[in-house]
């Protein structure tokens, strides 16, 4: 079921793609759809600019020009999905371990359009281990603060991330005050980014369910 919710927010996507535009484009199977539907319109976007080596070869297959970002000085629209997104378009990312570069191009993006199927839009975060790509140095001394916050660190076996870093997976972390968090874990020497998106935050949401696809902004 979760694929065919997957493909119906892709496809809604499609009509919020600005005619001519350079986009960016996230990570994971949903945006694999959406990538697969964008490929249908590509005469009508002048290029796309991805956040891993997995969208770039998929968008590299259908023949959709690939941008550097250092060409660019900001993006009109950046299409990603979430691990998790609350009622105040927070997000957790980085179940596919490419939060690094999603966390980029998010933050040069005057549109975060994020689309989910119905499972991932809650209330309030719920249990989702919060992912952090750390060099690899630092896995130790990471995990140790991450202790100190009360989580379960979980270092993520054979994976290395499109940067060359490890990922560890923060379970049990309490999220109350969340822009807080995010900034307190990014300080941490070693983290190259935390897998919360609560400070970019989505601007746009789509979310599927079986007989509709509902547009929520704040
Ligand atoms: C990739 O690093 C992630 O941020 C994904 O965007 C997120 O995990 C959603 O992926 P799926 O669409 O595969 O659930």
């Amino acid at each position: 079921m979760f694929d065919t919710l997957k493909k119906s927010v892709a496809i809604s996507a499609i009509n919020y793609i600005p005619k001519n535009s350079i986009i960016g484009i996230g990570s994971g199977s949903t945006v694999n759809f959406f990538i697969k539907e964008l490929s249908f319109i590509s005469h009508s976007i002048q290029g796309a600019v991805p956040s891993s080596s997995v969208s770039e070869a998929l968008l590299k297959k259908f023949n959709i020009p690939i941008v550097d970002l250092n060409t660019l000085t900001s993006l009109d629209i950046y299409i990603d999905s979430a691990d998790q997104i609350n009622y105040s378009m927070e997000m957790i990312k980085g179940g596919g371990g490419a939060l690094t570069r999603e966390k980029i191009i998010a933050s040069v993006s005057k549109t975060f359009l994020c689309i989910v199927d119905q499972s991932k839009y809650v209330k309030k975060f719920d249990n989702f281990p919060v992912p952090v790509e750390v060099i690899p140095i630092s896995l130790n001394s990471v995990s140790r603060e991450v202790v100190k916050l009360g989580g379960i660190p979980e270092y993520r076996k054979n994976f290395i991330t499109d940067n060359g870093n490890y990922i560890i997976d923060m379970h049990n972390l309490c999220i109350n005050n969340s822009v807080f968090l995010e900034k307190h874990i990014n300080n941490i020497p070693g983290v190259v980014s935390v897998g919360l998106f609560c400070i970019r935050k989505a601007d746009l949401l789509l979310v599927s369910y079986v007989n509709k696809v509902d547009k929520i902004s704040l």
